[in-house]
């Protein structure tokens, strides 16, 4: 099974960057993440380019990559309580046509990590409810990492016990979710 990850932020030392490269190493066997990285090559969205089918090689590559992974976990920071504005964009472009989008039925599941106490939860909310309205699979559940500066070691592990432990039942959420969708048995 693969899961995409997609990290909401461009930032190079990136907290939900750092998040997914977490999750990655806490999957079940079998199961493998992969980064995109591209989410700073997206263009502004267009209606005119999208309805003309205009489509830029990063939006092309994109659609390919949610395509061709069984399920999509994000991490999204919070901007003024919010999706960041590069994410929101990206997720515009792969929503159309509505009935045949790359999301539509697609498992996905949404974390997020902030500096504040809040642990990103309204920008967590707001991702889930843009997955939804595409017609994704959404895992209705969230993991708001909160004062993120505090939660990882120099090399971007996740420091504390119980944490890891909820990401590693978040991640498994998912991949169950993806299981049940794809009719295939659970390893024993
Ligand atoms: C423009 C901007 C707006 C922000 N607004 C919020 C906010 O509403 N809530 C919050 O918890 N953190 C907010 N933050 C702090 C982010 O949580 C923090 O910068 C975080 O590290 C961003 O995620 P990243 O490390 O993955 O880049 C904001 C940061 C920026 C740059």
């Amino acid at each position: 099974m693969r899961i995409l990850g997609i990290s909401g932020s461009l930032r190079a030392d990136s907290h939900n960057t750092a998040l997914l490269r977490a999750a990655a190493e806490l999957l079940p066997p079998g199961v493998e993440l992969e980064l995109y990285e591209g989410l700073r090559e997206i263009p502004p969205y267009d209606q005119d380019e999208d309805d003309a089918g205009q489509h830029t090689p990063a939006v092309l590559a994109l659609r390919q990559a949610i395509e061709q992974a069984d399920a999509v976990l994000i991490s999204t920071p919070e901007y003024n309580h919010s999706i960041p504005g590069v994410l929101k964009n990206a997720l515009d472009w792969v929503s159309r046509p509505v009935a045949t989008s790359v999301l539509r039925n697609k498992p996905a599941a949404v974390v997020g990590a902030s500096t504040s106490l809040f642990g990103a939860i309204w920008a967590q909310a707001e991702v889930r409810k843009v997955l939804a309205a595409i017609g994704a699979d959404v895992v209705d559940r969230e993991l708001p990492v909160m004062q993120a500066q505090a939660q990882f070691d120099e090399y971007g592990n996740l420091v504390a016990d119980d944490l890891r432990g909820q990401l590693a039942e978040h991640v498994n959420a998912l991949v169950e979710a993806t299981r049940d969708r794809n009719g295939a048995p659970t390893p024993a």
